[in-house]
């Protein structure tokens, strides 16, 4: 059972957002960083998987907002990520892997099937530790644009976000070892990231659990019923996470995170998805067979979309519908509804960290003005 802390009904609007930027880009001054699977994947899957045909780059996925032009999210739309961004004012978060495009915001690094463990080897993902070693390759870039004090103090009030866990406990069966050794290794492995950025220079951190994996239409179709071992990884993780970042912060007293509950937020959805405005928590909206589970958009298998997208709270077997992670991000981002504790993302952003006394007077370079994007989608 999920611990459901707000019951409130949200009103999901169908609506196009139409997005205009009020202040020039050259004034903003927020930077966030993304790290995770394919929650939050915007588009780094081809790069690593050139030559497959990835549904996620086709219809059905997009549908509903990138219409026509499917980034390679999986969702009918946008991320958690995109919704946070766009609720701060910032350009949506570009996949890093693509060297062309501009840096200047900071970058997403997830990648879907991305693990911290790597217990089956995954070419096809950037595990964890890829992903903070492209992370120093940014900064990298950074410092050839600004001098050390300004990267310092961009990276030090930079948000991190972490989002992880999920596929390794998919792959557990690759792993030797107990359920409470392989939740220690996990969890102790996002720990490491934490502490690789942090000695980098990044202060503010937030970690997201994972779903309650039993209840997702993958699992319960894939495996027939509720799968004990994969409801039992999830829930330990949440725990042993929560606890293992308590004892980080006092290691570490200038670090600050802030863990949002994925686990609990999902498990309510999945629970009870007319108290927030949604029809069905069961099944995928696309997918095949019992679940609409898997085979969403694939090309080898038959597989069925549903009418109205924002009446599910899964897209497809694993992953939310757009509808789901704007209520999803709408929890992350203010500390009211319970879902994130201490501090809602929003907290992070407004806050500058503990060096703002260095009172920075922000001038961009004039080619990375140039190069600057206004604040509009560009599928
Ligand atoms: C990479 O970024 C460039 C510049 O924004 C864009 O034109 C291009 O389509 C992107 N490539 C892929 C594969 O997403
Ligand atoms: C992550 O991937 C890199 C590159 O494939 C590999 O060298 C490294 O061993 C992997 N890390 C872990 C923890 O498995
Ligand atoms: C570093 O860059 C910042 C922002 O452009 C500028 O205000 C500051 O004077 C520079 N510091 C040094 C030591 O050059
Ligand atoms: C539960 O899921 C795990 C990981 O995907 C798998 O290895 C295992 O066989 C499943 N267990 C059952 C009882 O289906
Ligand atoms: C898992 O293995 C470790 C080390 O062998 C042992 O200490 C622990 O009790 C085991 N945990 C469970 C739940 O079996
Ligand atoms: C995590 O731990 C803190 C402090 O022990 C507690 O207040 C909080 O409710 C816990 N969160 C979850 C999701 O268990
Ligand atoms: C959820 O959708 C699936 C697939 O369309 C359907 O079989 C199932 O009955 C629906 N469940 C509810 C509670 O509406
Ligand atoms: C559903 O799709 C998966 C591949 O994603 C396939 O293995 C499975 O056989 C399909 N199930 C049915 C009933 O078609
Ligand atoms: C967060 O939600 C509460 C209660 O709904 C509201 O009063 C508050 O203004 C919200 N905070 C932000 C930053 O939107
Ligand atoms: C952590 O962040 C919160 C919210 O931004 C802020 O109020 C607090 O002072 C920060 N704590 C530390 C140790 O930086």
């Amino acid at each position: 059972m999920a611990i459901c802390l707000a019951h409130s009904l949200f009103i999901l609007s169908l609506s196009v957002l139409t997005l205009v930027n009020p202040t020039p880009v050259y004034s903003f001054d927020k930077y966030f960083f993304i790290f995770g699977d394919g929650l939050y994947d915007p588009g780094n899957k081809i790069f690593l998987n050139p030559d497959e045909y990835l549904p996620s780059f086709h219809s059905p996925y997009g549908t509903t907002f990138f219409t026509g032009h499917p980034t390679g999210r999986y969702s009918d739309g946008r991320t958690v990520a995109d919704f946070i961004a766009e609720k701060e004012g910032f350009p949506f978060l570009i996949p890093a892997l693509n060297g062309s495009e501009d840096f200047t915001y900071g970058a997403n690094f997830a990648s879907e099937g991305a693990t911290v463990l790597d217990s089956k080897k995954d070419e096809t993902s950037l595990n964890l530790t890829s992903q903070v070693e492209l992370f120093n390759f940014v900064i990298d870039l950074w410092k050839l644009l600004y001098n050390e004090t300004e990267v310092k103090r961009r990276v030090n009030m930079a948000v991190y976000l972490i989002s992880i866990g999920a596929q390794d406990y998919f792959d557990s069966v690759y792993f030797i070892g107990n359920h409470t050794i392989i939740v220690d290794k996990v969890v102790a492995g996002i720990l490491d990231a934490i502490k690789a950025l942090y000695a980098i220079g990044a202060r503010k951190f937030v970690v997201q659990n994972v779903a309650q994996l039993g209840g997702l239409p993958f699992v319960k179709q894939k495996y027939g019923k509720l799968n004990e071992t994969l409801a039992i990884y999830a829930e330990a993780h949440r725990d042993e996470l929560n606890r293992t970042l308590v004892e980080l912060g006092e290691e570490y007293p200038d670090l600050n995170y802030t863990v949002f509950n994925a686990y609990d937020a999902i498990g309510c959805l999945i629970d009870a998805p007319e108290d927030y405005g949604f029809k069905n928590g069961s099944s995928a909206c696309c997918g095949n067979s019992t679940y609409r589970g898997e085979a969403c958009g694939a090309l080898e298998y038959e597989y069925c979309v549903c009418g109205n997208k924002a009446e599910y709270v899964f897209f497809d077997g694993v992953h939310n519908t757009d509808a789901a992670n704007e209520l999803l991000a709408e929890w992350m981002w203010n500390k009211t509804k319970g879902y994130v504790r201490p501090y809602g993302v929003h907290d992070f952003f407004k806050s500058s960290s503990d060096n703002s006394n260095l009172q920075i007077q922000i001038q961009m370079p004039r080619t990375q003005a140039a190069r600057a994007r206004p604040f509009k989608v560009y599928y």
